[in-house]
């Protein structure tokens, strides 16, 4: 039976790796919170680093893509057929058997709350037939930590979160420790690259379709709006920018593929500069209240795109720090961050009840609010 960790544990386990005091531990981890039915086992040893012994990710694009963009009861029906057989593919693939398990992590949200049931439900009937403790998973943190298992990262440092449903900049100061600096307060970057692909014609998911067009196109043609910047905060808004894309694309109708390329340019190019300087006033922020940090992170679908990437690393370089971003499967959803996020619980003897609740909202930070505009998009958690 695992004990909680005292204080003390905590805190020491919050400033590195070094200091682990637990034992070594097997977890499968379970995400089903969008379009990815993903299963994972990994191993955390006692000196705290990780080892992946499998990462099995269904993509459901194909089951989305006539509709441009996911739909809910779809993704919930998918997960449903396929969740079991993933999970019986990371099992094998790791071999290793139930009974191993040291825990059964399961992201409980935030996300599509058909699927969170779906998943979560399944990693309860794992635990209740083999008597092994349930981590219920925010999604956001198995994000936040996922640079723990790739890069053994100590804490603290800075988190960019940049995916269909998130935009975030975060200080991730030990396991449970979270402090939100910036936030959108309208559309999430990824969903502003999926609407911006949709007005213009490109198929779904948008952002690597954007970035491609981007790369032929004039980025000076057009002159875009460069929403927050020189704001204090460190927040992001989109959705003003994702309209003045929106008239230009109306007034020059119809659209040759070269007014494509350019637009996407003007807005890639726009966006990557808004990252530059929230990023500038995040990393001040952080550097103010918690020091210097370790690293600045990068996780998410959009930190794919290599102008982003290349923005991340400007953004890094101005504030002094290390930019640190995991491999691109380990970047988008998958079980491996969910199961390494449920072994970095476990050893803090931080394990969930059977009683827990799937939750389609779930902030990170429990000491923030979510932005008025909140409930119009997918960047609503
Ligand atoms: O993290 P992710 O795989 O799933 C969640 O949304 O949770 O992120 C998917 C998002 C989509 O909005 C997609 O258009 C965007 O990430 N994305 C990109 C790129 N690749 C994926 N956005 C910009 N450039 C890309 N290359
Ligand atoms: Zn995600």
């Amino acid at each position: 039976m695992l004990r909680r960790a005292s204080k003390a544990q905590v805190c020491r386990q919050t400033q590195g790796l070094n200091l682990a005091i637990d034992t070594a531990s097997l977890v499968l981890g379970i995400e089903t919170t969008c379009d990815e039915t993903a299963a994972a086992v990994i191993e955390r040893g006692s000196d705290g680093r990780g080892r992946i012994l499998s990462n099995i990710v269904h993509s459901q694009i194909e089951d989305h893509a006539p509709y441009g963009g996911v739909v809910p009861e779809i993704a919930a029906r998918a997960h449903v057929d396929l969740l079991d057989g993933v999970i019986a593919r990371a099992m094998r693939q790791a071999d290793v058997r139930f009974v191993q398990l040291s825990g059964v992590a399961a992201a409980a949200g935030p996300g599509l709350i058909g699927g969170v049931i779906v998943g979560l439900t399944t990693a309860k009937a794992i635990t209740l037939v083999h008597g092994t403790p349930l981590i219920a998973v925010n999604h956001l943190e198995a994000h936040a930590l996922t640079p723990r298992l790739t890069h053994a990262l100590p804490f603290p440092y800075c988190l960019f979160l940049a995916s269909g449903g998130h935009t975030q900049i975060v200080a991730v100061l030990g396991v449970g420790d979270y402090v939100r600096l910036g936030t959108t307060v309208d559309d999430a970057m990824g969903e502003a690259f999926d609407k911006v692909a949709k007005m213009l014609g490109l198929p779904y998911p948008g952002g690597p379709q954007v970035e491609r067009a981007a790369e032929t196109g004039d980025r000076e043609r057009f002159a875009f709006p460069r929403p927050m910047l020189g704001r204090p905060d460190a927040n992001f808004s989109l959705s003003g920018l994702k309209t003045a894309v929106r008239n230009e694309a109306s007034r020059l109708e119809p659209l040759e593929r070269q007014d494509v390329c350019d637009l996407c340019a003007g807005f890639q190019a726009a966006v990557l500069e808004t990252i530059i300087d929230r990023l500038d006033v995040g990393l001040a922020q952080f550097a103010e209240r918690f020091g210097p940090p370790q690293a600045l992170v990068a996780a998410g679908g959009v930190a794919s795109n290599q102008a982003i990437r290349g923005a991340l690393q400007t953004a890094a370089d101005r504030a002094g720090t290390e930019f640190i971003i995991p491999p691109p499967k380990l970047c988008t959803d998958n079980g491996a961050m969910i199961a390494w996020a449920g072994a970095e619980r476990l050893a803090l003897g931080l394990t969930d009840p059977l009683e827990t609740a799937p939750r389609a909202r779930w902030l990170l930070d429990a000491n923030v609010t979510t932005p008025a505009k909140f409930a119009n998009t997918r960047a609503g958690f």
